[in-house]
């Protein structure tokens, strides 16, 4: 198998999970990196035992050596080097959320489709898990039947990054930088994972509703303009649904999970189980499909390699940005409907 020479712009915490990934993976093999910050290249370079340090996009982009780009900066830093990557003919991995707003994911996305390079978003971390990926068997052979409904729900008490942790990095809670809060951060994985499992049909409406103001305010000087909560109803073209309740900073325990419902047979999550006919009693069976220490990668499965794999191989890697644009295109809806009060209209 080829190796694809890696070229990662923005070498701050993610790109450190990234260069881990892709150590002593012979497929891929990292040979430049850059940042704004000249001591996180030399530091990261150093580290993971990487050939050169470039110093602009422009100069990491010349290489004939790259063949792909990994853009780990935060959201407000996605666009540039993605286009000018694109531009340059390198295949993309661009870090989640896709972009800042819709019209940056749009040009991205058309960018992608007119130079004919892979360009795939982050967002697909969730459906790396094993039982991400057993669920989706299950759902692709029929045995759920029709599923008409998803609910996904993930509750941290005090788990925003920029203030509860991460203090070093307030672009979090920003959104000129970070384009939102908790939805941006952490609800496209679960928007992904959801519209995956639908087979991503067109999206038909969006309600949403979002809260700010759980925990301890921000320092003296930090900007903190995003959602600390969101709920967003997904309807589709064909009628089913998809709820995603998602919370950086939450009064709650217990209430995260994800649930998938068919019509003949359903899926509960951690451990993933079936329930399903025969009745007892008017009760379902409920099997255990894997065990708890069977989970996988785990949350932050790894999109680095299956990206890697994907490009040389010459298949779609996950997410590509067609599906990414419908995460920001539902995201975009979510907040229009938040600030509205009433449902968005897709099509
Ligand atoms: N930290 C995580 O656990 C995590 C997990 C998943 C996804 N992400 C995503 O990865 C991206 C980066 O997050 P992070 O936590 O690594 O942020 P970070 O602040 O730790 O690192 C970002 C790096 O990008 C650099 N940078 C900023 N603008 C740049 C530019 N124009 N050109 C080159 N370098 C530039 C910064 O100097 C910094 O070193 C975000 O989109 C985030 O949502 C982060």
């Amino acid at each position: 198998m080829a190796s694809l020479g890696i070229g990662i712009i923005g070498t701050g915490r993610i790109a450190h999970q990234h260069l881990r990934s892709l150590k002593d993976f012979a497929p891929g093999r990292v040979v430049s990196v850059m940042d704004v910050l000249q001591d996180r290249a030399e530091a990261v370079a150093a580290e993971f035992g990487i050939p050169n340090i470039d110093t602009s996009v422009e100069g990491l982009l010349q290489r004939p050596e790259v063949g792909a780009v990994i853009v780990s900066t935060p959201p407000v830093a996605h666009h540039g080097p993605v286009m000018a990557a694109l531009e340059a003919g390198k295949h993309v991995l661009c870090e989640k959320p896709f972009s800042l707003n819709l019209d940056e994911a749009k040009e991205m996305t058309a960018k992608a489709e007119a130079v004919g390079r892979h360009l795939a978003v982050c967002s697909a971390r969730f459906r790396c898990s094993k039982a991400a990926q057993e669920a989706y068997q299950r759902v692709q052979t029929g045995e759920l039947g029709t599923v008409y409904h998803i609910r996904s729900s993930s509750f941290r008490q005090r788990g925003r990054p920029g203030l509860d942790f991460w203090p070093d990095a307030p672009w979090f809670l920003d959104k000129s930088k970070a384009g939102g809060g908790t939805l941006m951060d952490l609800g496209v994985y679960q928007i992904d994972q959801m519209m995956w499992y639908l087979g991503y049909p067109k999206v038909k409406s969006v309600t949403a509703t979002t809260f700010h103001g759980v925990g301890k305010s921000a320092p003296e000087g930090v900007t903190y303009d995003v959602e600390d909560h969101a709920n967003v109803m997904i309807v589709t073209e064909g009628g089913a649904s998809a709820f995603l309740e998602i919370g950086w900073s939450t009064n709650m325990s217990g209430a995260s999970g994800l649930f998938i419902w068919g019509d003949k047979a359903g899926l509960k999550f951690d451990p993933l189980t079936m329930i399903s006919e025969p009745l007892e009693e008017n009760k379902l069976t409920e099997t255990a499909l894997l065990g708890d220490e069977e989970k996988g990668p785990g949350p932050y499965g790894d999109v680095t390699q299956q990206f890697v794999r994907a490009v040389v191989e010459g298949r779609e890697p996950w997410t590509p940005a067609r599906e990414a644009l419908v995460v920001t295109q539902i995201m975009d809806a979510a907040y229009r409907s938040a600030e509205s009060g009433g449902s968005v209209e897709l099509f």
